[in-house]
């Protein structure tokens, strides 16, 4: 797959209009990627429940690896049914929805949000952003919407529809103009996936805000191990980690091994292919669930056939690397 491929799109620039907005969400119940404004930056969204529109997001960003994404949806309910929220973590949710604050909560076991968009992890980052376009669309599609920054990976977030036009026409389907965003810097990102809530990324809600709500004061460091530099937001603390063994680049099955295949190069030996065709974005929808379930039937080591490195292979040999290195 080359780089062409990833810029086959038409894409449709359309001011957020009702109409253009029902277009929008119709877009993205089909799999469609389309950027909307939010009081932060504009999102480049893909429905959160469909691994293949969501592997769609990394193709259009050029991302070399998998972050978890933030999963939006229209309103507080809609994320109580996707993540589980400590009395914390309502509390903060109902004072703070809509707006610039992502918490990170341990995943719903009912939630649909599809593997790739969490990037393998059992922890979801939700927001309700205020933006009434955002808002307008994610009523509609009725579905959680997977939303990195709408911008070429490596570049700055963007706040104008002009600005996404610039990084992504040709490599998505539409993009909802509704302006300037306000905000302009993203969303404070809180893990409430323990008993102290950490800042894993500063934002639009400042510290003192989340203090005040919370009763008392948050942990100094930022989610991040001292001394380590920062890869990206969230980075080290997501590291998904199989309790297998993985060996990469296995061009054979040994004794005792299970095969995870890519374009069937194990002659049908291998108990799963993430693409038996050899289409990187379908084994990039596929990654992570079928890692965890190769996981869960109790293997000790998985041979994962070589996963060609270019497009959103980069990506999953990045992943699969980081789930292969010794703890
Ligand atoms: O304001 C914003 O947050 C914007 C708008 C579009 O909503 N979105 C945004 O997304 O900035 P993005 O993908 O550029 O940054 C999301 C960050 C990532 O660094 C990711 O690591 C972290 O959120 N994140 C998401 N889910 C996480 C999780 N379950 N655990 C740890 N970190 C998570
Ligand atoms: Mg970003």
């Amino acid at each position: 797959m080359g780089a062409a491929e990833h810029s086959n799109r038409q894409t449709r620039n359309c001011a957020a209009t009702p109409e253009n907005i029902a277009a929008a969400a119709t877009a993205l119940r089909a799999g469609q990627l389309v950027a909307f404004p939010t009081e932060t930056v504009y999102g480049l969204g893909a429905d959160a429940t469909n691994g293949a529109a969501v592997a769609g997001i990394y193709q259009a960003k050029g991302r070399p690896s998998f972050n978890p994404l933030i999963a939006h949806v229209a309103d507080a309910e809609a994320a109580f049914q996707e993540g589980v929220f400590s009395d914390a973590a309502k509390r903060l949710a109902n004072t703070f929805w809509p707006g610039p604050l992502t918490l990170v909560v341990p995943l719903n076991p009912h939630s649909k949000i599809s593997d790739l968009a969490r990037a393998g992890l059992d922890s979801i980052g939700l927001r309700v952003p205020s933006h009434p376009v955002a808002h307008a669309l994610l009523k509609a599609v009725a579905r959680p919407i997977a939303a990195p920054s709408a911008n070429r990976s490596g570049h700055v977030s963007p706040t104008t529809a002009s600005h996404v036009a610039e990084d992504l026409a040709t490599r998505i389907d539409m993009i909802l103009d509704g302006g300037a965003c306000d905000v302009g810097v993203e969303s404070t990102i809180l893990s409430c996936l323990d008993d102290t809530p950490r800042i894993l990324r500063p934002g639009g809600i400042s510290r003192a805000q989340i203090e005040a709500v919370l009763g008392h004061a948050l942990p100094e460091e930022d989610g991040q191990t001292p001394g380590e530099a920062i890869v990206a937001p969230g980075m080290l603390a997501s590291h998904y980690a199989p309790k297998a063994k993985l060996r990469l680049n296995a061009r054979d099955l040994r004794p005792r091994e299970t095969g995870l295949d890519f374009g069937m190069s194990f002659g049908g030996m291998a108990a799963r292919d993430l693409s038996p065709t050899g289409d990187l974005a379908e084994a990039a929808a596929n990654l992570f669930t079928f890692l965890r379930a190769m996981d869960s039937e109790g293997h000790a080591t998985i041979a994962i056939a070589p996963i060609p490195q270019d497009g959103l292979g980069e990506a999953i040999n990045d992943r699969l690397s980081r789930a292969a290195a010794p703890r």
